[in-house]
């Protein structure tokens, strides 16, 4: 039987770039919903990385209390935001949040871009941070992490991504993340920085699990 990992993401295109991203571990990924669990989950971690475990724990707990179909699955939870210096790391954990949940993203963008009108560019330093913590059958918890370095640029600019990409200036690339294929973002992105770590930490510890379960 393929091992399972269940990553507890209700976001379509982040379940989308999970797959593809983990797709040479030979695992099946399923997102909450195709595993048939639902939890609420309150994210009131002061961290990335302690929501991503409250993320991953809740599902894990959920998949414990539904019986043996899942049992042997891994649980992955991400957690990610945008820190801004000049805005002392906000909005950091907040970043869904931010002037509300239902504020959409031109507002939430173009209200960051004023907080730092007239703020010259060396300050303008700002970096995407992704935390993803995993759960393993044996009940072993890690977390592995991923950050992409920018700027706030002065204006909202590119439609592709989400969130705030069109004012994340990538200097690697000299325009926003929103002015990146797909592809080009998910080589560079905190989310597919973590997810790379994770991919390699869960190819060393899925295979010693296997070896270890195939002796018993
Ligand atoms: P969560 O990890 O789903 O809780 O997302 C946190 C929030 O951070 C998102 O709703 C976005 O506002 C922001 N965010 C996280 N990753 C990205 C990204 O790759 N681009 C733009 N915004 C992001």
């Amino acid at each position: 039987m393929k091992p399972k990992i269940i990553f507890a993401t209700g976001n379509a295109g982040k379940l989308r770039e999970i797959k593809e991203i983990l797709s040479d571990t030979g695992m099946e990924i399923l997102s909450m919903k195709e595993a048939g669990i639902h939890a609420d989950i309150v994210e009131d971690g002061t961290t990335f990385e302690e929501n991503a475990y409250i993320k991953a724990e809740t599902i894990a707990r959920a998949l414990a209390a539904d019986g043996a179909e899942y049992g042997g699955a891994v649980v992955l939870a991400d957690d990610s935001g945008l820190e801004i210096d000049y805005l002392h790391k906000e909005p950091g954990v907040y970043s869904a949040r931010y002037m509300g949940a239902d504020t959409p993203y031109d507002v939430k963008c173009r209200n960051l871009i004023e907080r730092l009108e007239g703020v010259p560019d060396e300050k303008r330093t700002a970096r995407f941070v992704c935390a993803i913590a995993a759960v393993m059958p044996d009940g072993e918890t890690f977390a592995t992490h991923g950050t992409i370095e920018g700027k706030i640029d002065h204006e909202e600019k590119g439609d592709n991504g989400f969130g705030y990409d069109p004012i994340f200036y990538v200097p690697e690339y000299g325009c926003t993340m929103a002015q990146l294929t797909e592809e080009q973002k998910n080589r560079i992105s905190h989310r597919g920085r973590a997810l790379e770590a994770m991919k390699e930490e869960l190819k060393k510890r899925m295979s010693e699990y296997y070896e270890d379960t195939d002796r018993q």
